[in-house]
């Protein structure tokens, strides 16, 4: 199983990448797929596909597309919904001790990680981003 991460340009800035990076790998996920990159508005119309007409959509487009970030996948058993848990609620307010966006979020919107959450969800984002050649299966 797999899913698609995003370190957000805020977490990815601030250099806590490595740190976010080093919990999924500590909870037993692999890294099969990384890449830093900056999102281009085309990019983000596909990713964001169902939020477009969203009161927040421009801004989200705005700060994703305004800086680098970097995409990863993870693969595991229940990668899915274990890396939503360890992330926590988009919300850091709302988001559990210990979570990523506890620890790195400032708000909804720079909260730090992107993650798939479903496997149809992940099965449509990862392509946006990495090829099959870029991907490496164990
Ligand atoms: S939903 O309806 O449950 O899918 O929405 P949610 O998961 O809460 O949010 C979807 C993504 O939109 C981002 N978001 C925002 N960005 C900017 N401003 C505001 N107010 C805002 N509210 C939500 C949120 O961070 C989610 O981004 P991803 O990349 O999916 O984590």
């Amino acid at each position: 199983m797999k899913t698609l991460v995003l370190v957000k340009p805020d977490a990815f800035g601030k250099g806590h990448t490595g740190d976010i990076l080093k919990r999924y790998e500590d909870e037993g996920f692999k890294i099969v797929a990384a890449k830093v990159m900056q999102m281009t508005e085309k990019i983000a119309a596909k990713h964001y596909v169902e939020h477009i007409g969203r009161p927040y959509y421009e801004e989200l487009v705005k700060f994703m597309t305004g800086a680098p970030l970097m995409a990863v996948v993870l693969s595991g058993e229940n990668v899915i919904s274990r890396v939503r848990e360890i992330n926590g609620a988009t919300n850091p307010e709302k988001a559990a001790e210990g979570t990523i966006r506890k620890l790195y979020a400032e708000n909804g919107s720079k909260n730090a990680v992107h993650a798939s959450d479903s496997p149809e969800s992940a099965a449509r984002e990862i392509p946006i981003f990495f090829s099959a050649t870029e991907i490496f299966e164990e």
